[in-house]
């Protein structure tokens, strides 16, 4: 059984999964007694993980999805600070599939309301880049070391032929520039481009720039996490859906619950 923190009042933490295999290998640790609440669409896992108060729910793909589902967290079940696990391509050179990038800022790379504002801009806010929450950025990056040096972090697959086939090495972890737009990246010409305009670019996906701005709107601290599913380029959409059936899951729930195992207080 596990083990509950010690104090009454807990902040309630929203966790986002991308994907339903996620969601379900965050679901198998929730503590017996949670509900289930169907609203827009959505289903929200009321409930204890790790002990700690959650919200579980599955965003949706791309930004609009994403600011809906952060907007929901934190107006209807008053969540005070949300994660975000997902999967996403690798861009810069050294960001290899099975590799965990954590979030140090996000950025819209479909933004562009030139010549009206810069390109990238979000007009009217003065910003491109929207900063993750640093403390629990840092936090989950530090429970991403540590899972990614356990043998087996990879849970009952490990680092077995199947995985290696997939290119998976020994996984690094990065922190640094995510971006997101409303396309899956699946071209070397389109990655290349994305590289040579935003070089700082560790990864893209399709949610994290958009909910970064709703948490920044409302004040809430927020982080991303993603595992590298696929370079980007031409094999994206094969490699991205082998990753997701044999490691993607694995991971991520590993992480997080290693974090909320490390929350002060308990
Ligand atoms: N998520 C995972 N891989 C991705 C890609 N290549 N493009 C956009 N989002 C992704």
């Amino acid at each position: 059984m596990t083990e509950r923190p010690s104090t009454a009042v807990r902040p309630r933490t929203a966790i986002v999964a991308a994907m339903a295999q996620e969601l379900a290998a965050l679901l198998a640790h929730l503590d017996g007694d949670f509900t289930v609440q169907a609203h827009a669409g959505r289903r929200f896992h009321v409930g204890r993980l790790h002990g700690e108060p959650v919200v579980l729910v599955l965003c949706g793909i791309g930004k609009v999805a994403a600011a809906t589902t952060a907007v929901l967290l934190a107006e209807r079940y008053g969540v005070q600070r949300l994660v975000f696990t997902g999967v996403a391509g690798g861009l810069a050179p050294g960001v290899r599939v099975g590799d965990v990038v954590v979030a140090g800022s996000l950025l819209q790379h479909d933004m562009d309301a030139s010549p009206l504002f810069p390109r990238w801009e979000v007009p009217l806010t003065g910003r491109s880049e929207f900063a993750a929450d640093a403390p629990l950025s840092e936090a989950l990056a530090a429970a991403a070391a540590q899972v990614l040096a356990e043998p087996g972090h990879y849970g009952a697959a490990g680092l077995s032929d199947e995985v290696h086939a997939l290119g998976v090495h020994e996984p690094a972890l990065h922190q640094g520039l995510i971006v997101s737009g409303d396309r899956f990246v699946s071209s070397a010409g389109e990655s290349v481009a994305l590289q040579a305009a935003l070089p700082a670019a560790l990864a893209v996906e399709m949610e994290g720039a958009a909910l970064a701005q709703v948490c920044h709107d409302l004040g809430l601290p927020f982080a991303v996490l993603r595992t590298i599913s696929d370079r980007a380029d031409d094999s994206a959409h094969v490699d991205f859906m082998r990753f997701i059936e044999v490691v993607a899951s694995h991971a991520s729930a590993a992480i997080v619950g290693r974090w909320l195992q490390s929350l002060p207080g308990r």
